[in-house]
């Protein structure tokens, strides 16, 4: 597996690539399917979630297909009610330590989220052997950021409250997020993931001091229970990066906002680098998008490690085509 090779820094004929948020709101095929079913009826349905994490991969020449959930089912196994709007996520937030304590300290992967696994099962049957199958989580701090503010937040003020009000408890409550990620990380691996990816991604709305207090050590955690290769992402990692480089990831998914030269250049190369075009530059006229798509691949630089993709999720309203021509680029300009 191409994307494999990469992930542990070897040699490859050309490099890989996927798109994250591959199976989304962007491909006809998948507004389709979501006319009919609700986001969570996908979700909790391992038919249709096969059926739409294998919507990318049959449309584009992908190295690696994702398996179709969300970063925030397993905050519903923890006992939170979550819906998803037109507007994006909904979690009813606890807004007192009283109503904090009533939620589910951890929860059996088996039990809490079936679906994402016997998905994962059927994905590994399904597709071809060249291609890897990804699992995935969210990091601790980015769940409990949902878990307090309760929706996609701005300022991040409610959870930075509890943060400095009430460290013990925001402590305690990423302690057994790290625990339960590590665990349902692991069955993700044991029902046929072969790679993971850990989204910490609002972990940048912190300084380093806080990111290396909040954050990290609990992503590491997490990571430390994962018996395969991981992805680690964070949106806007430029200024934690060294850090970041730490969490015992094999690759780290960098946003567009910095360089991969750059970034390969202050790891030293102790991980791969997944990344980094800015999402919207799909929107480029079909030549200038593959100009920008070869300025990537050769800013990373020669040699192995290197594993195209977006600089984050790819938007609704992307062109379907514009994702073949980024696909394309990183074929034509193979491996140097
Ligand atoms: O294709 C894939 O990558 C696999 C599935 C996947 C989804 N969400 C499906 C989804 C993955 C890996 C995620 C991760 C996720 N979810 C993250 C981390 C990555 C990132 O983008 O930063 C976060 C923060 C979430 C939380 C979430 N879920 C948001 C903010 C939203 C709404 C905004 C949006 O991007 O649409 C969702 C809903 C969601 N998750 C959709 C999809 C396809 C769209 C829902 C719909 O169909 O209406």
């Amino acid at each position: 597996m191409i994307l494999m090779d990469a992930l542990s820094l070897q040699k490859t004929k050309r490099r890989p690539v996927w798109i994250m948020r591959q199976a989304g709101r962007y491909l006809a095929s998948f507004r389709k399917i979501r006319q009919k079913h609700g986001f969570l009826e996908v979700c909790d349905s391992a038919a249709l979630s096969l059926e739409v994490s294998l919507l990318p991969i049959k449309q584009y020449e992908l190295d690696a297909s994702i398996v179709f959930s969300d970063i925030l089912l397993p905050l519903r196994a923890h006992g939170l009610k979550v819906e998803f709007t037109d507007e994006g996520p909904l979690v009813y937030a606890p807004k007192s330590e009283a109503e904090l304590s009533k939620l589910r300290p951890s929860f059996d992967p088996h039990e809490g989220t079936p679906t994402i696994l016997e998905t994962l099962k059927l994905l590994r049957a399904e597709i071809s052997k060249e291609k890897a199958v990804l699992g995935f989580a969210g990091a601790p701090f980015t769940l409990l950021v949902y878990l307090l503010e309760g929706k996609l937040s701005k300022d991040f003020s409610v959870v930075k409250k509890w943060m400095f009000e009430k460290p013990e408890i925001v402590h305690l409550w990423l302690d057994r997020l790290a625990s339960s990620t590590g665990k349902y990380l692991e069955a993700q691996v044991d029902a046929g993931a072969n790679a993971v990816q850990l989204f910490d991604t609002w972990a940048s709305c912190l300084g380093q001091k806080s990111y290396e207090e909040f954050a990290l050590p609990y992503a590491r955690k997490a990571l430390s229970q994962v018996s395969a290769p991981s992805i680690y992402y964070v949106n806007g990692i430029s200024g934690i990066l060294e850090s970041a480089a730490s969490v015992g990831a094999q690759c780290l998914s960098i946003d567009w906002r910095m360089s991969l030269g750059e970034a390969r250049k202050r790891t030293s190369q102790i991980t791969a680098l997944q990344g980094n075009l800015d999402p919207h530059e799909l929107l480029l006229p079909k030549a200038e998008l593959r100009q920008r798509v070869f300025r990537m691949l050769d800013s990373y630089g020669s040699g192995p490690g290197h594993i195209a993709n977006l600089g984050h999720g790819i938007v609704p309203g992307i062109p379907e085509d514009a994702v073949k021509v980024f696909i394309d680029s990183v074929h034509e300009w193979g491996q140097k």
